[in-house]
């Protein structure tokens, strides 16, 4: 169970059971020029899959192609399993023309009737702090792994392959998954010490998987059906003030989330996975406020919207003032971010008591296309 398998009809990384590591890393493309651009994908592509399996980035490249030439694979990962490892990547609004990161960028690659609607760029939200050097990016990788060298030796040698094609514009490390997908994980906590992900949608649940993460033909115009199947990458970098928090008494951290810190049960009720009751009612027993994460999170507040959690925690050493740069890489697969992130985050960002605690300081969106067969290369259906 240690090789997630690399082709299928979706990409690997986004239902597939959260691992326990993640390394992100965000590209610019710095060249014009698309054979250059193409010619990277499928380098990348035969390195990923080769990854995935335990494998260096090319036969023999770590240590066989002589002593007078740089070895191709850095070496890192000899020895180490393939360890769960998933690369999924995802293309970001730069690449299609002019993008928030790039207000004056050109459609380098004539790709403008390639875009989909729905990659459009976030907009901005009430209480943001996002910083531009953490945010945006023409290609996103993201690789999963439960060995942390794993994952870096992943990014690192796709960031090096693609010298004089892309640059690293921000990539993050994180760990504790903060979701799980399948039924068949227990819930992990996050730096709240809260238990993330029991109301997230499953691998198993199908009809939902169509309904709130995967695009459907339908959804696009005849030049961006290369997205069908596939899906669109929401990523938050959310700071947390951790040590304000760790003052708030259990009650208040209790009714902010709208669940007990022990078994993540829903306020006023007994088990993890119980129905949460929205019924504000008469008054009796404990219960789950107006301003409380869940509820404004559900899908009742929203018209039905979910989304699929897949974030982890991280921590970036200190601030400058002594305080723990901590919080939650937040990553969400949607089949449209503008019609179910944005709304979710909306009503999150004007009226969540946890904002008290949150600065979101990192933003991107990608459009992940679905899986590879055998032989093709990543983006091969947008290009
Ligand atoms: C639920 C924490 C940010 C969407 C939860 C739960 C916790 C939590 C503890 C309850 C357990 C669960 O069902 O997973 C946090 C923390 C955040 C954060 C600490 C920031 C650091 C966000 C953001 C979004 C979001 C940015 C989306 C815009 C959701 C959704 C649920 C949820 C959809 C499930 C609601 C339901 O159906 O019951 N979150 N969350 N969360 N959160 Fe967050």
């Amino acid at each position: 169970a240690h090789v997630v398998p690399f082709y299928g009809t979706r990409q690997a990384g986004i239902i597939t059971e959260a691992q326990d590591r993640l390394h992100f890393a965000s590209f610019d493309v710095i060249t014009d020029n698309r054979d250059e651009l193409i010619d990277m994908l499928k380098r990348w592509t035969a390195a990923a899959e080769r990854m995935t399996r335990g494998l260096d980035t090319v036969e023999g490249g770590a240590l066989e192609l002589g002593d007078y030439t740089p070895p191709a694979d850095t070496g890192e990962a000899l020895g180490l399993s393939a360890a769960s490892l998933t690369l999924t990547i995802g293309f970001g609004p730069g690449l299609f023309g002019p993008s928030a990161a790039n207000p004056t960028g050109v459609d380098r690659f004539g790709l403008a009737d390639r875009k989909p609607p729905a990659l459009q760029d976030l907009p901005a939200f009430v209480a943001d702090a996002i910083e531009r050097p953490r945010s945006f990016g023409d290609i996103g990788v993201q690789a999963c792994s439960d060995d942390p060298q794993v994952a870096v030796h992943a990014i690192r040698n796709l960031a090096r392959m693609g010298f004089g094609v892309v640059s690293v514009r921000w990539s993050q490390l994180g760990f504790g998954r903060t979701s799980s997908t399948t039924t068949a994980q227990a819930t992990p906590r996050n730096m709240f010490g809260f238990k993330d992900g029991t109301s997230n949608i499953k691998s198993d649940d199908t009809a939902a998987l169509d309904q709130h993460v995967w695009v459907a033909g339908a959804d696009n115009p005849p030049g961006a059906q290369w997205m069908t199947g596939g899906s669109y990458l929401v990523a938050r970098r959310i700071r947390m003030d951790i040590e304000p928090w760790d003052r708030a008494m259990l009650l208040e951290q209790e009714q902010i989330v709208g669940r007990f810190k022990g078994n993540g049960a829903p306020l006023g009720k007994v088990d993890e996975f119980d129905d949460p009751d929205f019924n504000l009612g008469d008054g009796t027993g404990p219960l789950i406020g107006r301003t409380a994460h869940v509820r404004l999170a559900h899908p009742d507040n929203l018209g039905g919207v979910r989304i699929l959690r897949r974030g982890y925690n991280f921590t970036d050493g200190s601030d400058g003032f002594g305080h723990l740069d901590a919080g939650l890489f937040f990553i969400a697969y949607c089949r449209d971010a503008h019609t179910q992130f944005v709304p979710m985050q909306r009503a999150l960002a004007s009226k969540d008591a946890m904002m008290e605690y949150l600065m979101h300081t990192g933003t991107a969106l990608f459009a992940c296309p679905p899986g590879l067969q055998e032989g093709e290369y990543w983006g091969q259906r947008l290009f």
